[in-house]
Formats: C-alpha cells, sequence, structure tokens
C-alpha cells in the first residue's frame, strides 16, 4: 500500500512556486492552492541576490527561460548623496566570488518562468498543479488538511504555507494571529520607458538608464532606488518615503492601491533636479505600506511549515525577500529529499520541519533584522554624509551554499561561537 508522498502549498507566488519546483521529485503529487487568479504579479522589478540567483538560473535551469525575457546582471552599485556627489561606487563583479550573480527580472517574468518550470512535463519528477481562484481559510496542521473557502477539504502530508504577509497558515501554527506591522516606511513604484528618459538630457548627464547599474540617491529619510530591465527597455524605480499611513485600507492589497503622482513629486523637492526627472515621467505609480514581521517563535508544526513572507516578511531594503523564499524551497527540496512514499507519520513529518527550521532561522531572521536597520535615517538630520554602508552585509548575505552546507557550518560555529552570535542577534532585534 504504497500511496505517492503528496504536498499542498498554500500560495503561488515567487515563494510557492520556487518551493513547487524545489519539491518534484518522481511521483510526488503537488498541488498549488493560490487565491487569486494569478494574473495580477505587478509591473515592477525584483532582484534576486547571490547565491538565490544560482539556485533558479543554474540549479534549476531557468537562466535560458529568463534570459528570453530580458533578465539583467547588475554590474554596479552607486550611491549619490543630495547634492548629486557621487558617494560610493561598488562594481558588482566583485560578487563572482560568491558563485552567483546578482540578476534583475520584471516580476512578471520571474513568475511567469517559475510557472512554466513548476507545471512543465520536461522537468524531472510529476508535474505540480496549480488551482487558482483557492483560497485557504484554516489549516489542521495535525491531520494535514487545509479547508478552502467553498468549504471544500484537501489533505496532504505535507502543508507548505507560501501564502504571504498575512498568511492564513501562519496562524494555525502560530494558534493566534500575528499580523506584520507598519514599519514606519512607504514605498511608491514605477515604471517608465528607457525610450522616454534618454530624452531627458539632465539625467543622461548623470546616468545611463541603459546600463545594468543600480542607482540610489539619499536623503536623510527618504531615498529613490532606480535600475533598468527587460534589457534596459524599462526603467524602475522604487521611490522610500517616511509613512505618512497613506490611503492604504486593509481590504487594498498595497500593489492596487495608486499613489498621487504630484504628492510622489513633492515628496522629494529637495532632491536633485536630474534624480527626479523619472518621477516625472511616471503615468501611474503604486503605493506600498512597507510592513515587516518580528522573528516568529517558529515556522512549523506537525505537517505544515511556512516559507517566505509568511515566515519572514521583511523589508526591500536588502532587495532580499525573494532570495530567502527561494533559498527556504530549496532547503525543503534538500530536506525532504529521500521522501518519495506517503506512509510518513505527523510526527516523522514534523522532525524534517523541525530541521528545515533550525538550519534556516538565524540566516533569514538576521537578513531580516539587516534590512529592518538599514531602513534607518541614512543621514543626521540637516547633513548628507551618508553613514549607512550598502556593503556591508553582501558577504554575509551572499556566501550561502544551500541549506546542508549551512546546516553543516551552523555546527561547526555552534561549537566555537554561539554566544557572540547570540550577543549579535540581541543587538540586531532591536526594532529600527
Ligand atoms: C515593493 C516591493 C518590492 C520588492 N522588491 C524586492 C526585491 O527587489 N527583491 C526581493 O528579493 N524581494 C523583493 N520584494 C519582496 C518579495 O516580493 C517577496 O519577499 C517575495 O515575492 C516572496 O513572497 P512570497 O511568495 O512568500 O509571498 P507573496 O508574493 O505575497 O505570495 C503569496 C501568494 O499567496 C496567495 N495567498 C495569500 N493568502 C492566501 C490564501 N489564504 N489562500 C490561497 N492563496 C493565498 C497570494 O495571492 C499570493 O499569490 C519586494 C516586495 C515588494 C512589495
Ligand atoms: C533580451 O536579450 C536577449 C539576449 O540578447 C535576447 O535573446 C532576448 O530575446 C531579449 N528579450 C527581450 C524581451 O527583449
Ligand atoms: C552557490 O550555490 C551553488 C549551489 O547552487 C554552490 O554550488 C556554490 O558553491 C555556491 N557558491 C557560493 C560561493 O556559495
Ligand atoms: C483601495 O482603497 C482606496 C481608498 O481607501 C479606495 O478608493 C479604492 O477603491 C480601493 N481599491 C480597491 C481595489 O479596493
Ligand atoms: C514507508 O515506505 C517505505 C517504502 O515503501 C519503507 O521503506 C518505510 O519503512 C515505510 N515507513 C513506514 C513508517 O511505514
Amino acid at each position: 500500500m504504497t500511496r505517492p508522498f503528496k504536498i499542498v502549498i498554500v500560495g503561488g507566488g515567487i515563494g510557492g512556486l520556487a518551493t513547487a519546483i524545489a519539491l518534484r521529485k518522481g511521483d510526488r503529487e503537488i498541488i498549488v492552492l493560490e487565491q487569486s487568479s494569478l494574473n495580477r504579479e505587478i509591473g515592477a522589478t525584483i532582484s534576486l541576490q547571490p547565491n538565490a540567483s544560482k539556485i533558479v538560473e543554474q540549479q534549476w535551469g531557468l537562466a535560458a527561460e529568463l534570459k528570453a525575457r530580458g533578465s539583467m546582471t547588475d554590474e554596479a552599485f552607486q550611491v549619490y548623496n543630495l547634492a548629486g556627489e557621487l558617494q560610493m561606487q561598488i562594481q558588482l563583479s566583485t560578487l563572482a566570488k560568491y558563485g552567483g550573480e546578482r540578476v534583475v527580472y520584471h516580476r512578471v517574468d520571474l513568475h511567469e518562468a517559475l510557472k512554466k518550470i513548476a507545471t512543465s512535463l520536461d522537468h524531472p519528477g510529476r508535474p505540480a498543479t496549480i488551482r487558482v481562484s483557492c483560497r485557504v481559510v484554516t489549516c489542521d496542521c495535525n491531520t494535514g488538511q487545509v479547508e478552502l473557502e467553498n468549504g471544500e477539504k484537501v489533505s496532504a502530508d505535507l502543508i507548505v504555507g507560501a501564502d504571504g504577509i498575512k498568511s492564513s497558515i501562519r496562524r494555525a501554527i502560530l494558534g493566534k494571529d500575528v499580523p506584520a506591522q507598519p514599519t514606519g516606511h512607504s514605498a511608491y513604484r514605477t515604471v517608465i520607458l528607457t525610450s522616454e528618459l534618454l530624452k531627458e538630457e539632465e539625467f543622461i548627464n548623470v546616468v545611463d538608464p541603459r546600463k545594468s547599474v543600480t542607482t540610489m540617491v539619499i536623503g536623510h529619510d527618504r531615498r529613490l532606488i532606480m535600475g533598468p530591465a527587460r534589457n534596459s527597455s524599462i526603467y524602475s524605480v522604487v521611490a522610500l518615503i517616511p509613512d505618512e499611513n497613506m490611503a492604504e485600507s486593509s481590504a487594498n492589497s498595497s500593489w492596487t492601491t495608486s499613489g498621487d503622482l504630484d504628492k510622489m513629486l513633492k515628496s522629494f523637492e529637495v532632491f536633485p533636479e536630474w534624480a527626479k526627472k523619472p518621477l516625472r515621467l511616471a503615468r501611474e505609480a503604486g503605493l506600498w505600506q512597507l510592513r515587516d514581521l518580528d522573528p516568529l517563535p517558529t515556522w512549523y508544526k506537525g505537517r505544515a511549515i511556512l516559507v517566505g513572507d509568511a515566515a519572514h516578511a521583511m523589508l526591500p531594503t536588502q532587495g532580499q525577500g525573494a532570495s530567502q523564499s527561494i533559498e527556504d524551497a530549496e532547503a525543503l527540496g534538500a530536506f525532504f529529499a529521500e521522501v518519495q512514499v506517503g506512509n510518513l507519520s505527523v510526527r516523522e513529518v514534523e522532525n524534517i520541519n523541525r530541521a528545515i527550521f533550525d538550519c534556516r532561522y538565524d540566516r533569514a531572521t538576521l537578513i531580516q533584522s539587516y534590512s529592518r536597520q538599514s531602513a534607518k535615517p541614512a543621514t543626521d538630520p540637516g547633513s548628507i554624509k551618508i553613514k549607512m554602508n550598502p556593503a556591508e552585509f553582501m558577504d554575509y548575505n551572499c556566501f550561502y551554499k544551500g541549506a546542508l552546507d549551512w546546516q553543516r557550518r551552523q555546527q561547526e560555529l555552534n561549537r566555537v561561537e554561539q554566544k557572540s552570535v547570540d550577543q549579535c542577534f540581541e543587538a540586531l532585534r532591536i526594532k529600527a
């Protein structure tokens, strides 16, 4: 009586689809339950850091697929102050030492490519099935059963909660609601045509928008982060500002709240004229109130485990949200590698979930803390001298060789210097 191992993944975002790819193997049955119709990924860019880009492009073989859609390797990172002076420039070619690259995608392109591989017949393992318009409302972590809004029940040996910042699986695992908290920051996002920006002399005298370079302009409590995507045909701008509790109702998904273009421009009044050009060209902008989670006490219970934003929603200041959900997915693939048959008891599944949590928690939590920390004001009031060093966390973020290697290194580290790691955590947990 051997039935294949069955997995239900709640949420078909980047984290859920990545988990489906990582878990595909042999005859395993994988079902992704997604509440939306999956046609609403928004027009914005997203970056994957080394080594997440390597997992996606090389380990899962998506490089060609993504290249065809116009993926771009980020070559440099440059920071300007409010006087328009170049403060620092980091050649990202030095990232070769991490064995991967920082790659920029249009979100739609990355999402589509992941969906294609998760459901493709040409990839090893039985293809995952994606069911859209399936909203999960509850989950029984011990029996491994989720219930949909329409009352339908779906059972599995393993339930993966990839249902994002407002996760319903998180509620089931923790036994209470732990909502993500506003962080005091909001972000406008907009995408403009590079062809239009090329007509703006003042801008192109400073920045060539066709070059694979991320440009940051940093003021005291606000900043612009911009760069090209889709083979330089578009230019993406993220404008971070202090949160003014702008018209975001809880019924609204953050992405569908449209920002007021005049208000956006006014927020960057003190910025150099060239840096404001992309904002002036914007025809529409999304407005997003940035929320993150405090480190959770656990990510698993019985047959259920959280990945991605459901487990560790973080600020976008390190560009690590998607990368961390891809590393979670890789970890599930690695730790469940030997499981093929659906005869594991709830305790056996929980033991594997615990091992994944033990392996991933410190790293994801530290990056979550860094992301919070680097959202702090970057200068003293009235000064233009930038205090932050964006290269600071690069080594930590990027020297990652997958979950099993991390576990081995953690075990070595635990013997030597657990104490200083704990102290480091304490310091970083202080809220921004
Ligand atoms: C403005 C912005 C910029 C960002 N920039 C970057 C960046 O440059 N680099 C980076 O790495 N990360 C970035 N991130 C973060 C990144 O998008 C996320 O961390 C990443 O997509 C992982 O998300 P996820 O799959 O865990 O959750 P989500 O993307 O939120 O996906 C969750 C999915 O679950 C579905 N769902 C929710 N509830 C239910 C339910 N009850 N039943 C069924 N389905 C459900 C949702 O519809 C959704 O499709 C950015 C995020 C934002 C908002
Ligand atoms: C992007 O460039 C690559 C390589 O030059 C090409 O193969 C691909 O078709 C281009 N894609 C888009 C969407 O422009
Ligand atoms: C990056 O990840 C791959 C596995 O996908 C690994 O082989 C490689 O060594 C990693 N590189 C570094 C520098 O961690
Ligand atoms: C989002 O919220 C705003 C302001 O509360 C409202 O005007 C708008 O209709 C909402 N949009 C959606 C899609 O619910
Ligand atoms: C589950 O099935 C596998 C393969 O048939 C077998 O080796 C294993 O002992 C079984 N485990 C349990 C707990 O029954």
